[in-house]
């Protein structure tokens, strides 16, 4: 790819979905571009290149975005993360959360739902303990198509091995031959909308718990901070927010402070964890 095209992509998805795309990554501008090209008509990448020089198609720059993003995930990812949630997060919040009985968990980036669909799976194994709560999961993502596809809750073999407990794939899911449907009552508990992290979101109100992981490791610092600054303007005073596993807000921002001994847990700063003795 010539040097002006490949600055033209890395313009257009630093601005738009705040992907930092490094020289040595431009084969995957070839690679994952060229269908995009293809499924609009273009007769090389080339051709497309010059269309999006002008005023190109919002639906086009879209494609263009969603094609480079990488949706990787699975169910249960990581595992200590949704022990957390259940061993120290969700303690917090039946004691905290007793009176009015609600709770709001985001998820910030959630490509094809396996995130918010594990922690369905364990807010519905906490049984009675949440007997009489309203629990509101919000689920949100860059990406339309993948949005659709979490609607769906429709897994591959391959999806459902990676990390899920037999004993969920069992009670949550139904096999259809190759494919695996996830339970109305699990899919119903999921909220999903389109959100892209650069922009504004005062809209979605305030939530208790945050999932934002493997999703700012693609950003630059500067949007990195402007994300992690509006999360902690929506989280509440005792909030949580979970990271991923390669990142982190040391030397970003200091709107947040690791939880000692809990990897990827964050509270805010100076936030209200009275039954948590030992945030730190
Ligand atoms: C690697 S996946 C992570 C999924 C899940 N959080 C996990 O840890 O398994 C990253 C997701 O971030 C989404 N994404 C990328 N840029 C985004 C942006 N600016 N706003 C919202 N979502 C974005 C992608 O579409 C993709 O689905």
């Amino acid at each position: 790819m010539r040097i002006t095209d490949f600055d033209l992509y890395k313009e257009l998805l630093a601005q738009k979905s705040g992907l930092v795309i490094t020289p040595d990554k431009s084969y995957l501008l070839d690679s994952r571009l060229t269908p995009v090209a293809k499924k609009w008509g273009y007769a090389s990448l080339e051709a497309m290149t010059m269309a999006l020089r002008g005023v190109p198609d919002r639906k086009l720059v879209q494609d263009v975005v969603e094609a480079m993003t990488t949706n990787e995930t699975s169910f249960f990812r990581d595992t200590k993360p949704f022990d957390i949630f259940k061993d120290v997060v969700m303690k917090h919040m039946l004691d905290a959360r007793q009176g009015q009985k609600s709770l709001k968990i985001w998820c910030a980036a959630c490509s094809s739902g396996q995130e918010p669909y594990s922690l369905a799976m364990l807010l519905k194994e906490m049984g009675a303990q949440l007997n009489g709560w309203r629990i509101d999961i919000l689920a949100t993502d860059l990406s339309e198509d993948i949005l659709d596809q979490a609607k769906r809750g429709i897994y591959s073999q391959f999806e459902v091995q990676r990390g899920m407990p037999i004993q969920m794939l069992v009670k949550y899911f139904k096999q259809d031959s190759e494919r695996w449907l996830l339970n109305d009552d699990i899919k119903r508990m999921v909220r999903f909308q389109p959100l892209n992290l650069l922009e504004p979101m005062t809209s979605l109100g305030r939530f208790d718990i945050v999932f934002c992981r493997n999703v700012l490791i693609y950003f630059n610092e500067d949007n990195k901070r402007k994300v992690l600054k509006g999360i902690s303007e929506r989280l509440e005073s005792d909030g949580f927010l979970f990271m991923g596993g390669a990142e982190t807000v040391l030397g970003i921002t200091d709107a947040f402070k690791p939880m000692q001994g809990q990897r990827g847990l964050y509270i805010t700063k100076g936030g209200k964890h009275d039954v948590l003795g030992a945030a730190e």
